[in-house]
């Protein structure tokens, strides 16, 4: 038998349930299609088990994607305020971390229950454990035949995100279904993602566990918050940022002493002529990456014997450390994808796919990815919203 519902949403991970719940309370029968056993898997991994759900400071600069107004629209509709005034209804508790970075005082499964019951109060229907078989499109109709049966609807809202940790059931089935549909796709690559090294990246391969506040830039796009050294390369806030900015084949330029100016070192020399380069560096950086710095500048004795060139020398040296990565720990480290189904064959006001306007694309599978910090989030809420004012 089939059942006839006024939209499908494939997908119930942040962008999916926000969809049903706001599209079913609106009076919209929805059917929930997704091949987890559990809806939100990457809500309960996220923000160290209590989700980092949205960010104060939301803007469409915060966005990566090939066409920077496009997220403006429905980021605007539905904003920080409004998703907190439904964790705040749903009795969650709260807090700000740092950088208008906003978490659960308890778990993120309080965040997945809060859309679970937004979707129940409107009825809509949740089928897990349902791989789609089959998909297809006739006389106006969606027909998709999941493992409990077949459902048709005149929409399809395909939310089933991107590739990054495939282990807990993350697929490029949006990115195929789009194509599918004669839609462009921008190439996906894994973002806020580990950077890795090779061997001869000695000097950060041995500061394995080292933290430490920097300024990380990928051409002209710079971070200032942690960088951690790994044994396979770097990680840390800083890293991750600026990994969604990075290309293979570029390099990564680190400013180790971010707060200091242009002359600093100079003025050093003056006011504690007989110090040397190590014990300065010790002062004012981790012990053993203030070691390996000072070892790979090598400046022998104080700065008082110094000429002020090549303390110039040092300092840009200190503020722009290059090295060059070999790649990153990929989709199975990466927390989002950059790139996904093209703006442009999307309405930016309803997600719809301009070219079949019962189709629509949501979350992370479109080409919009934030920066980390709740910025993810945020998107799959209000992309979710905008499609569900449509449906
Ligand atoms: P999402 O991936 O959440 O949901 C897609 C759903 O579709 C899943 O339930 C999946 O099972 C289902 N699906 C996939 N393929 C399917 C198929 N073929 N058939 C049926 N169903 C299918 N962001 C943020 O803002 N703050 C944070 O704290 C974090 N932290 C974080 C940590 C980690 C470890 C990761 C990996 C990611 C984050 N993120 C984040 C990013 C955030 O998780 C991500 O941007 C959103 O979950 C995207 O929401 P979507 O609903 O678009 O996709």
């Amino acid at each position: 038998m089939t059942d006839r519902y006024d939209a499908i949403i494939l997908g119930a991970g942040g962008a999916g349930l926000m969809c049903a719940g706001v599209a079913a309370q609106r009076g919209r029968r929805v059917l929930v299609i997704d091949h987890a056993d559990e809806p939100g898997k990457k809500i309960l991994i996220s923000g160290g088990g209590r989700c980092n759900f949205t960010n104060l400071h939301t803007a469409p600069d915060r966005y990566l994607s090939s066409n920077p107004h496009f997220a403006r629209s429905a980021l605007d509709r539905y904003t920080p305020a409004d998703f907190l005034a439904m964790v705040e209804r749903h009795g969650i508790a709260w807090h700000e971390k740092t950088l208008g970075q906003l978490f659960c005082d308890g778990s993120a499964r309080q965040v997945v229950a809060m859309l679970v019951d937004e979707c129940a109060r409107g009825a809509a229907t949740l089928r897990l454990n349902a791989p789609i078989s089959e998909l297809s499109h006739a006389d106006g109709l969606f027909t998709v035949c999941y493992r409990e049966g077949i459902a048709t609807a005149p929409a399809l809202v395909v939310a089933t995100g991107g590739p990054s940790i495939p282990k807990i059931g993350a697929t490029g089935f949006a990115y195929d279904l789009a194509r599918r549909f004669g839609l462009k796709v921008v190439e996906p690559r894994p973002a806020l993602v580990p950077l890795t090294l090779s061997q001869d990246e000695a000097l950060f391969r041995s500061l394995s566990g080292v933290s430490a506040p920097v300024l990380a830039r990928a051409g002209r796009t710079g971070f200032r918050e942690a960088a951690l050294f790994t044994h396979r390369g770097l990680s840390g806030p800083a890293i991750l940022q600026v990994s969604s900015y990075w290309r293979h084949g570029q390099p990564i330029a680190i400013d180790f002493l971010p707060d200091h100016c242009e002359g600093w070192l100079i003025d050093m020399k003056r006011s504690r002529p007989r110090i040397s380069l190590a014990s300065l560096l010790a002062g004012l950086l981790p012990g053993r990456l203030a070691e390996a710095l000072a070892d790979r500048i090598a400046l022998p004795g104080p700065l008082d014997e110094q000429r002020d060139a090549r303390l110039r020398e040092v300092e840009r040296r200190l503020a722009g450390w290059e090295f060059r990565p070999n790649g990153t720990e990929g989709y199975a480290k990466a927390e989002v994808a950059v790139g996904g189904v093209s703006v442009d064959a999307l309405s930016s006001k309803t997600m719809a796919a301009k070219s079949l306007p019962g189709l629509f694309f949501i979350g992370e599978a479109v080409d919009v990815t934030g920066w980390l910090g709740g910025y993810n989030f945020q998107w799959a809420w209000a992309s979710g919203w905008a499609a569900a004012h449509a449906l």
